[in-house]
């Protein structure tokens, strides 16, 4: 059995909740953000990029659940996220202080529209996300379909702080040295990190980036076009607009599931008013 395919050995056996998953893993990795582990339902099939709704009991008893994307890739035998803490959010206030052991409620329903199946083929794909936006990428980096689908897979991600970026950071540190994967990632995976408010080694908006044509200059690659280029978007809704306008002006059209173009957008999550 190849590596990759192994099952998954005995789980916890969740107590209380249904559709209960348990937390095996927490890191804190700001203030503001966390990313935890859980075991995964035997059942669960999902493409990597895809979504899930997840929670805890509200005070009132009910569920209280929130789209979250699976960080983890399709062949890892837990489930990984990778979350925001807002600090009078409905759910995040107390999921922000889950504990290896706890349940957590998983709805095993995976959907979204990030995954290789709404894109047509082509040379290169490009991540593209803010913030949290990384966690369908975080997913998307470590499943060996990319890298048999693209020759190069370009991860553009842009946080206002450099403390943000750390989560995708040391993911991608490890996966050049990971025994599955790494050979597969070496010289294809290209990794471009950026703030915008705090002072780094690379700055600036993905956006203006690639308006600029920084980007390309800095990574030793032509300017995108539609025969070849192909992008996954996600950030917010107004990063998310504004991308799309430079996609398309570049000559790339939206694609879904049932309709594979050149790029495909998700929502990180619904903003104030939005
Ligand atoms: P909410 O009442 O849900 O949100 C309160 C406010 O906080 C929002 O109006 C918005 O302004 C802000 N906010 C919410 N989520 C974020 C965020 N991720 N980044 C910045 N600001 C935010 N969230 C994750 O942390 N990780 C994910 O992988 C993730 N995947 C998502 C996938 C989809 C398709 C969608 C629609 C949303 C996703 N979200 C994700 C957002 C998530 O569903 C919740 O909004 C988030 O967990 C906060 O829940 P809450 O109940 O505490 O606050
Ligand atoms: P900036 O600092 O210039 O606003 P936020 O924390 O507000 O969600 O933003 C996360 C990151 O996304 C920040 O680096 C922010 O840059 C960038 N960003 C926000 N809105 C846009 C947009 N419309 N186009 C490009 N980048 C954006």
């Amino acid at each position: 059995m190849n590596e990759l395919t192994q099952v998954t050995q005995a789980q916890p056996v969740p107590k209380h909740l249904p559709d209960a998953q348990i937390v095996t893993q927490v890191k804190h990795w700001t203030d503001r953000l966390f990313s935890f582990r859980v075991t995964r339902p035997q059942s669960l099939r999902f493409r990597s990029g895809e979504f899930v709704m997840i929670g805890l009991l509200g005070d009132n008893g009910k569920p209280l659940l929130r789209a979250y994307s699976i960080a983890s890739p399709n062949w890892d035998e837990e489930l990984e996220f990778y979350s925001i803490k807002v600090p009078d959010g409905p759910l995040t206030s107390k999921l922000q202080h889950i504990m290896p052991d706890d349940e957590i409620i998983l709805r095993p329903k995976p959907v979204g529209t990030l995954v290789h199946d709404a894109l047509l083929p082509g040379k290169r794909v490009w991540f593209l996300a803010t913030g949290t936006g990384i966690a369908p990428f975080a997913s998307l980096m470590r499943d060996p379909e990319t890298y048999e689908k693209f020759d190069q897979v370009i991860m553009m991600h842009t946080c206002r702080e450099k403390a943000e970026l750390e989560y995708g950071r040391s993911l991608v540190e490890g996966l050049r040295d990971d025994p599955l994967i790494g050979d597969m990632v070496a010289g294809k995976l290209l990794y471009y990190p950026t703030t915008t408010r705090e002072k780094s080694a690379r700055m600036g908006r993905i956006t203006d980036n690639l308006t600029s044509g920084k980007v390309f200059a800095d990574l030793g690659l032509p300017p995108m076009d539609a025969a070849q280029d192909r992008a996954m978007v996600c950030g917010s809704m107004a990063f998310n607009l504004d991308v799309k306008a430079v996609l398309e002006g570049f000559g790339l059209r939206e694609g879904a599931n049932s309709d594979p173009r050149e790029y495909v957008v998700e929502k990180a999550f619904v903003g104030d008013g939005i």
